[in-house]
């Protein structure tokens, strides 16, 4: 998949490790690579404005990072991990991947793994295994720098990340290719297609696999989970209107700003 308006360069004096690294990110995302020296440093802001990019991956000793021009970052970390902590099995999401009284997941597949703040969630609150897919190259290379670096800072959420694993894949032939009810429940979370504003959204849709649901990769999900597939979709948007086939959706689960629409594994696998 091509990134078109995002170039990858360094901090500003890189070692000769970072500078190989953001060489070979570049070469794997098909994405220009941009060093940040020309005799003298140069700012992201002018390497990006040079480059006509919308933003920069950045590569440094601390992490890795999405800047964007006129503002915004994006790096792997917790999120609201707190949060879930601390509401635990009350939460919208929690609920419909395992409603009240059932037995707490094992493991479970984030088809859309984004930069794994909700996998991170769902690993803190049950302790289970969160098989993650990507399909974005660059998200992929975020993930892969991310998660290590939350294990090693030795935080509240190292070990919720240490339960993460991230598969730079298509989800539904990684899933296609997987065995039938392989995992409890398969979650989906594609970018939305009338996105809630956001400084970052812009610079996020340019580097991530924006297709919607599609009915192939439902029904790859609908096989491979052994409970439940859970689809997070906006509040705004009406159950009739929610992907393929919005009949499937036995369950709404809601919360403020996003709802959880259920399908029960196994439900009538969808015509495509
Ligand atoms: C809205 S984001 C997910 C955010 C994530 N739930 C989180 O908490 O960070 C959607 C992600 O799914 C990825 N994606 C979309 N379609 C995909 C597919 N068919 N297979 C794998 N990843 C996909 C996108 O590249 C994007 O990173």
């Amino acid at each position: 998949m091509k990134s078109p308006g995002i170039i990858v360069t360094t901090s500003k004096r890189p070692t000769y490790e970072i500078e190989q690294a953001a060489r070979s990110i570049a070469l794997r995302c098909s994405v220009p690579y941009v060093p940040r020296k020309r005799g003298r440093i140069i700012s992201v802001e002018r390497l990006c404005s040079e480059h006509e990019a919308r933003a920069a991956y950045v590569v440094s000793r601390q992490r890795h990072e999405i800047r964007a021009l006129g503002g915004g970052q994006a790096f792997v970390n917790p999120g609201p991990l707190h949060v879930f902590l601390r509401v635990g099995r009350t939460h919208p999401l929690i609920r419909a991947l395992c409603p009240p009284g059932e037995a707490e997941l094992t493991h479970m597949v984030d088809a859309t793994l984004g930069l794994a703040k909700n996998a991170i969630c769902i690993a803190g609150v049950f302790g289970c295994e969160v098989l993650g897919l990507e399909s974005s190259p660059l998200m992929a290379c975020l993930l892969e720098e991310g998660l290590p670096r939350l294990i090693r800072e030795e935080g509240y959420w190292s070990k919720p990340a240490s339960h993460v694993s991230v598969h730079h894949a298509d989800a539904s032939e990684w899933l296609e290719s997987a065995g039938a009810d392989m995992t409890d429940v398969v979650y989906l979370d594609p970018m939305f297609e009338a996105p809630i504003p956001h400084p970052m959204t812009d610079v996020f849709r340019l580097i991530a696999d924006t297709r919607p649901l599609s009915g192939r990769l439902l029904n790859a999900a609908l096989r491979a989970a052994k409970r439940r597939v859970v689809y997070r979709i906006p509040s705004t948007l009406p159950t009739e209107s929610a992907g393929p086939v919005p009949g499937i959706w036995t369950t709404r689960v809601r919360g403020k700003h996003v709802d959880y629409l259920v399908a029960p594994a196994r439900s009538a696998t969808v015509d495509i």
